[in-house]
């Protein structure tokens, strides 16, 4: 059963600034997909690691397992209707990269023609604390098609936390 949730502590959480990424996935069977993550964060210098939770009930959660590895894409603000469109369920909508320009990186994962800069991460670890799955990735490639200003969740008024 889900543990009653202090109100207070629920509108703090809710309240840290967080930015927004578009995470690029690949299967084992070619399958690729992105999702809109916030929960992201550096965790080391060396080796540079970034760590990223994952739905566990998610088709975003399949795929990173599969395929060991994950790209973070870095989107401009003016391209947050990219950000509506990848944000919905591909158990609902199906494939969402069917019409977004992408190339495969050299981990597979998915790089987006839309960003501006990009990094690749190869899967080091996974631990499974709670709903979401907190996946530890080694930046092994990195790139960029320009320069930008980062979407933030503030930028939208999207709220992930709570
Ligand atoms: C502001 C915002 C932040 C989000 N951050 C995360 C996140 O950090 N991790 C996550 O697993 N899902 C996050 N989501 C939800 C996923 O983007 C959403 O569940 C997506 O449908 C999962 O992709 P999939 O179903 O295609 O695997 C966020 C959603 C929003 C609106």
């Amino acid at each position: 059963m889900k543990k009653q949730r202090n109100r207070t502590v629920h509108e703090i959480l809710r309240q840290m600034p967080y930015g927004l990424y578009v995470v690029g996935l690949r299967g084992n069977d070619g399958d690729f997909n992105a999702l809109i993550v916030s929960w992201l964060t550096q965790c080391s210098f060396d080796p540079p690691l970034l760590m990223i939770a994952v739905r566990k009930e998610s088709r975003s959660y399949d795929l990173v397992k599969q395929g060991k590895a994950f790209s973070v894409n870095l989107i401009d603000k003016r391209d947050r209707r990219l950000a509506r469109e990848l944000v919905k369920p591909a158990d609902r909508v199906g494939n969402k990269l069917k019409k977004v320009t992408h190339v495969e990186g050299s981990t597979g994962a998915p790089i987006l023609h839309k960003a501006f800069a990009y990094v690749e991460c190869k899967v080091r670890e996974i631990h499974e604390p709670g709903d979401h799955a907190i996946v530890i990735g080694e930046v092994v490639n990195g790139g960029k098609h320009g320069t930008g200003d980062p979407l933030m969740c503030s930028d939208l008024r999207w709220h992930y936390g709570g």
